[in-house]
């Protein structure tokens, strides 16, 4: 984290991301899109060039799935480490495994199975050119899981160094307690949908009553770093205001426009640094293969909203105040 953040965050990154930055770059847009084109050089100097971007500004958490473009963003990701080690030393990469797409044995399912999980590690660490993955994350909650062969198999996967950390994804409260209860490893983060776009947790902060009752405070006496997935909310507050825009979404855009000026940072920082003043530490997801959006985005760690310019924020992404 460099001196900026430091400066300005007072709430603990979980301890062993602590080293990392606020932000996490999203890998979901590279890759070429989602369709049976081989990689092209395009897709990798598009991947490498958005690597040199984040890094540039201290994004260095890379979070992938095996799933995202049917693998080519594991692989055009991969391809520029091949031709670059060096920047392997200066990431930590995340990948994720269990969701399986509809293929000649049936339907899309999820899937935690000892032979799909170590299937799906081997041809991730093979995409990415790499030894070990930082983190291992189940995708989403699979009903039917085995848990004893799960656990034996993540266990397994870490004493074998192809995983260092486990990490989860889309689970709510019970479902992180039960999962730590047996697994003899730290789950150390969790992926969340959440954004200005997708109040869920936040609302489930001020009025319980959902799945993710009391996620923030499990997560932070547990050490779990919470990540926001579609932090962004596909730039829906920050891109042009068309006939079709919703008018709370033209309301909080030009509340967004406002504070941006306020804070003399872009307008995506303004969205992020909605998710940044929670103490709770959450480090915001962005999918933007866009150079120049990456650099605004960046620009959250100098910005720390007032408690009065985020409720507006709230009050104006929910559409009514608080209870
Ligand atoms: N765990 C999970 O289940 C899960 C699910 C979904 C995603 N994820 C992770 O979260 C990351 C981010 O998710 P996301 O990509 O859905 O969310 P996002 O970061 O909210 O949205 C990124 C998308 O929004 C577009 N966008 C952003 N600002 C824009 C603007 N001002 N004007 C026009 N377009 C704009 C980007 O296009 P440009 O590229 O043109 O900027 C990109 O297509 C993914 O890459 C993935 O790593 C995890």
């Amino acid at each position: 984290m460099n001196q900026d953040t430091q400066s300005i965050y007072p709430y603990p990154i979980a301890q062993h991301l602590r080293s990392h930055s606020q932000l996490i770059y999203g890998c979901m847009g590279l890759g070429g899109g989602w369709n049976e084109n081989p990689i092209a050089k395009a897709d990798i100097k598009q991947a490498q060039a958005v690597i040199e971007t984040c890094l540039e500004h201290n994004i260095n958490i890379f979070d992938h799935a095996d799933i995202y473009t049917f693998g080519k963003a594991e692989q055009v990701f991969g391809e520029v480490l091949k031709q670059m080690p060096s920047l392997r030393e200066q990431m930590s990469i995340q990948s994720k495994c269990g969701i399986r797409f509809a293929d000649e044995c049936g339907v899309k399912r999820y899937d935690f199975s000892a032979t799909w999980i170590n299937h799906s590690v081997d041809q991730i660490l093979s995409r990415l050119h790499i030894e070990q993955l930082d983190v291992l994350m189940l995708h989403r909650p699979d009903p039917l899981a085995d848990m004893e062969e799960l656990v034996k198999t993540l266990s397994a996967l870490h004493q074998s160094g192809k995983v260092k950390y486990i990490g989860m994804s889309n689970m709510h409260v019970s479902q992180l307690k039960y999962f730590q209860s047996l697994l003899p490893l730290p789950i150390i983060c969790n992926q969340i949908e959440l954004s200005l776009g997708s109040l869920g947790a936040i609302n489930d902060s001020i009025e319980p009553s959902h799945h993710y009752d009391g996620l923030f405070e499990y997560s932070q006496t547990q050490n779990i770093q919470i990540q926001a997935w579609g932090a962004l909310f596909q730039g829906q507050f920050t891109k042009e205001i068309t006939d079709d825009t919703p008018m709370n979404v033209r309301h909080t855009a030009s509340l967004i426009n406002d504070l941006a000026q306020k804070y003399s940072v872009s307008k995506e920082a303004i969205v992020l640094a909605f998710l940044t003043r929670l103490p709770v530490a959450i480090q915001p997801i962005i999918g933007t293969t866009n150079l120049e959006r990456i650099t605004h985005c960046a620009q959250v760690n100098k910005c720390l909203l007032s408690h009065t310019d985020w409720y507006a924020l709230l009050e104006s992404a929910r559409n009514h105040d608080v209870p």
